[in-house]
């Protein structure tokens, strides 16, 4: 095979000083490091307790941190209730499910991905064999269908009821101009636009890292709009010398940013991960032009070699701070990271 095609950038901090929200845990003068193996999620308790389990098991089957984070990251991809992720993610503007993943493997520096892929649940496995088994990188549209095809995997519709209903409101209130029509007692309980995504991100017991990112990204997207989470740099970064981190959120912006690559070179440079995620946010807010401007969310969440964390974000959630949760030998563990503004 050849070899993979690398790139480094030096990047210069953010000048920003915007006062982050602390909760509990995560502060970013001091770091603590958790022992390894350690797998983390992008999200909280809930799903942490359903993914992390199972992505411990398989590392302690195999050995592989690759085939942990990927069976971690497959339980919200075929899962119907996550409306963000995998089979039952919301669709786009035609109610079609397209599904963007990617995954870095820090030892040899490969990586895989795929954008807007239908008709295929586990988009995180075809980014997968996209890494291990072409010498391309990235896989796009019927062509990543049909490469998962012909891998073996089956067709399926990805598009649930509960999502369809949800689409389908969307789509009778966007215009008093057009002939759809909602129906007079509508109620899906769609209070905005989700763009939903999950990062889970590993290090092994000898300090070898790995990560996935994998989404249906953002609901009613324009067909054909890709999103941050299959590209490298963006939704998803590792170096096996310093870590790995993701983002999830609104990802036109953390593109424009390299949100991810940024935070593994601000570790790279020194920060602690959760320096890093924060600094990464307040790169974001400040292109912005400042929080006032920011109606939008982003979370960045970190990894490093050594089990240190981060998790930052622009907005807490409907139910408060941004929280990851990690597995390591202790169980699993949720934490608070930093945020500049309330959910709105
Ligand atoms: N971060 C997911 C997306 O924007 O599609």
């Amino acid at each position: 095979m050849t070899q993979r095609r690398k790139f480094l950038k030096q990047v210069a901090g953010a000048s920003v000083t915007l006062p982050f929200l602390r909760a509990t845990k995560l502060t970013s003068s001091k770091s603590k490091s958790y022992p390894l193996p350690i797998i983390l999620c992008s999200r909280g308790e809930n799903w942490g307790n359903k993914l992390l389990p199972v992505a411990w098991d398989k590392m302690h089957e195999t050995g592989n941190i690759l085939d942990a984070i990927e069976v971690g990251a497959n339980v919200p991809e075929l899962d119907p209730d996550d409306a963000s992720v995998g089979y039952g993610g919301l669709p786009n503007e035609h109610g079609i499910v397209t599904l963007d993943a990617s995954i870095m493997h820090g030892p040899t520096h490969n990586c895989g991905s795929v954008a807007s892929m239908e008709k295929i649940k586990k988009a995180c496995s075809v980014a997968r064999l996209v890494m291990e088994r072409t010498d391309h990188m990235m896989i796009v549209g019927e062509g990543a269908t049909d490469f998962a095809r012909a891998h073996g995997f089956p067709e399926e519709n990805l598009l649930t009821d509960r999502s369809r209903r949800v689409w389908l409101k969307w789509k009778e209130n966007m215009s008093d101009h057009d002939d759809w029509l909602p129906p007079a007692d509508g109620d899906y309980g769609l209070e905005k636009r989700p763009r939903g995504t999950i990062n889970v991100l590993g290090v092994d017991s000898k300090g070898d890292v790995a990560g996935i990112t994998t989404t249906s990204g953002l609901f009613g997207k324009l067909s054909g709009r890709v999103g941050d989470s299959p590209i490298i740099g963006a939704g998803l970064y590792v170096d096996n010398a310093v870590g790995a981190a993701g983002a999830t959120g609104r990802g036109e912006e953390v593109i424009r940013t390299c949100g991810s690559f940024l935070a593994v070179e601000y570790m790279r440079n020194g920060m602690t991960p959760q320096e890093a995620c924060e600094a990464v946010v307040k790169r974001i807010v400040d292109i912005n032009g400042g929080i006032d401007n920011v109606d939008f969310n982003d979370k960045i969440v970190a990894l490093s070699k050594s089990g240190e964390v981060g998790c930052a974000s622009i907005m807490g959630s409907k139910e408060g701070p941004p929280q990851i949760a990690f597995v390591t030998k202790d169980g699993v563990e949720v934490v608070n990271g930093t945020w500049l503004k309330e959910w709105s």
